[in-house]
C-alpha cells in the first residue's frame, strides 16, 4: 500500500527563485493489489507526484509511505518497478543487454530466464537483438515496461505508459496491464487519457493544476467518462486539451 500524505511540492523559478507549487495537500491511498488510475491534463502534477513516489525527488511538505517505509528510504524501492516518463536507453546496446545491465543492477538471480520471460510478455522479444537506436517509440516503451518488470515487483509506478504507441499497442499494454493485475500487483500508472481508466482501472485520480478531484471507485467514475466522452466528440482535437482541462474544472467545482 502506498499513502501519499498531504504531500505539496513546490520549485522555485525565475530569477527571484519564486515558490510554484507543482503539487498541493495532495493525499491519496494507493491500494494493495489494485489498479490507480492518474489523470490530468500536461502540467498537472502527475510526474511530479510520481517522482515522489519512487524517491527521485522529495516532498516539499508532507511524507510518502509505500509498504510503511518512507519514500526516501531505499528500502520503499525494494519491490517497485519504476517505468518513467521518457525512457531512454544508452545508443549501440541491444535490448537484452539492457536487460542484462539492470537485471545485474538489480541483483537477480537467473537472469537469462527472468529476461526472457519479460520480453516475451511485454511482446518485445523478437527484437531483443535489435540495437535500441532502431527501435520505433512503441518499441523503446514496450523495453522500458520490460526493465520495470523486472524481478517480478509487486508494485508498479508506470509514468504514461500508454503513450506513442498505436491503438493496438494500447490494447496490448492494457491487456500486459489487466494480467498483472490477476496476479495482484499494486499499479499505479498515470494518463492524460480518461478512457484509459475504462477496462483496467479499479480506482482512479484526477489531478488539476496540483490539486486532487477526486479518487473514486471506478464504477462511479465511468458515467463521468461516459460524459467526458460526449463532451470530447464535440470538439476538434486541437481543443482537446481545453476541453480534457475544462471538463476537470467542472468536475472540481461539482466536488468542492
Ligand atoms: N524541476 C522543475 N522545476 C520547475 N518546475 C517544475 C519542475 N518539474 C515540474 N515543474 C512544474 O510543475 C508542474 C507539474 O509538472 P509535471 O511534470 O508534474 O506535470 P505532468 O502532469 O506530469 O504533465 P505532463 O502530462 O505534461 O507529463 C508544471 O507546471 C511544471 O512546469
Ligand atoms: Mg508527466
Amino acid at each position: 500500500m502506498i499513502e501519499v500524505n498531504n504531500v505539496t511540492k513546490y520549485f522555485r523559478t525565475g530569477f527571484f527563485g519564486i515558490k510554484k507549487n507543482a503539487v498541493a495537500n495532495l493525499s491519496l491511498l494507493i491500494e494493495k493489489g489494485k489498479v490507480t488510475g492518474f489523470f490530468g491534463p500536461n502540467g498537472a502534477g502527475k510526474s511530479t507526484t510520481i517522482k515522489m513516489i519512487v524517491g527521485l525527488i522529495k516532498p516539499s511538505k508532507g511524507s510518502i509511505k509505500i509498504n510503511g517505509y518512507d519514500s526516501t528510504d531505499h528500502r520503499s524501492r525494494h519491490k517497485m518497478g519504476f517505468l518513467p516518463e521518457n525512457p531512454g536507453f544508452p545508443r549501440g546496446l541491444k535490448a537484452a543487454e539492457v536487460m542484462n545491465y539492470y537485471a545485474n543492477i538489480l541483483g537477480i538471480k537467473s537472469r537469462t530466464g527472468n529476461i526472457e520471460r519479460v520480453l516475451k510478455l511485454t511482446g518485445i522479444h523478437y527484437a531483443k537483438d535489435l540495437q535500441i537506436h532502431k527501435y520505433s517509440k512503441g518499441m523503446t516503451q514496450r523495453l522500458a515496461l520490460s526493465v520495470s518488470l523486472l524481478g517480478d515487483p509487486e508494485i508498479l509506478i508506470l509514468d504514461e505508459p500508454l503513450s506513442g504507441l498505436d491503438p493496438i499497442g494500447r490494447k496490448e499494454f492494457k491487456d500486459i496491464i489487466i494480467d498483472l493485475k490477476k496476479l495482484k500487483k499494486t499499479i499505479f500508472f498515470s494518463s492524460h487519457i480518461l478512457a484509459d481508466s475504462k477496462q483496467i482501472c479499479d480506482k482512479i485520480a484526477l489531478i488539476v493544476k496540483g490539486r486532487l478531484l477526486k479518487d473514486e471507485n471506478v464504477s462511479l467514475m465511468q458515467i463521468d467518462a461516459d460524459k467526458f466522452y460526449q463532451d470530447i466528440d464535440k470538439t476538434a482535437d486541437t481543443e482537446y486539451k481545453d476541453a480534457l482541462e475544462e471538463y476537470l474544472y467542472n468536475l472540481m467545482l461539482k466536488n468542492k
